[in-house]
């Protein structure tokens, strides 16, 4: 299970580390709202939950419903690369067994490109 073989130290880095590189990029972070550690929280959690740990997300935010949350946003395939960039600057930084990066790294790619609403 992902979710044991990153553990919550490594997620909170990788929130942490992608919060920052959203902070560094003015069209990202113009979208963001600003607390951006009530946002960390709400990803982190998500991940939590969506890679096999504890379902504290639903338990707080409900059914994720994400493409849906993201509709309030004009996500193109530009913002997605801004978004995909820093997630992968995040990634960079927080030691991974290669298998488990390769993994995390198909799954933001494919859910990063199913947010995209807009030409
Ligand atoms: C494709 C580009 C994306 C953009 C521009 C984007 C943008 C945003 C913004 C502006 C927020 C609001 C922050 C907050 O208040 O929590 C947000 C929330 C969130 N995003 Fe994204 N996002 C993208 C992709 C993704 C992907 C790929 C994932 C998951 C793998 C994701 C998961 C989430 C989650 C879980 C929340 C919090 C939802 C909630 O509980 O309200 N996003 N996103």
């Amino acid at each position: 299970m992902l979710y044991t073989q990153i553990g919550e130290a490594s997620l909170q880095d990788l929130t942490k580390n992608f919060y920052q590189e959203v902070s560094k990029n003015p069209e990202l972070r113009s979208l963001y709202p600003e607390d951006l550690d009530a946002a960390e929280r709400r990803i982190y959690l998500f991940l939590v939950q969506v890679l096999g740990g504890p379902s504290t997300y639903s338990e707080e935010r409900g059914h994720p419903r994400l493409r849906m949350r993201h509709m309030q946003w004009k996500i193109d395939s530009k913002m997605r690369s801004h978004w995909m960039n820093a997630m992968l600057h995040a990634l960079d930084k927080v030691p991974l067994e290669q298998e488990v990066r390769e993994e995390l790294m198909q799954y933001f790619t494919q859910v990063a490109n199913a947010m995209i609403n807009h030409d």
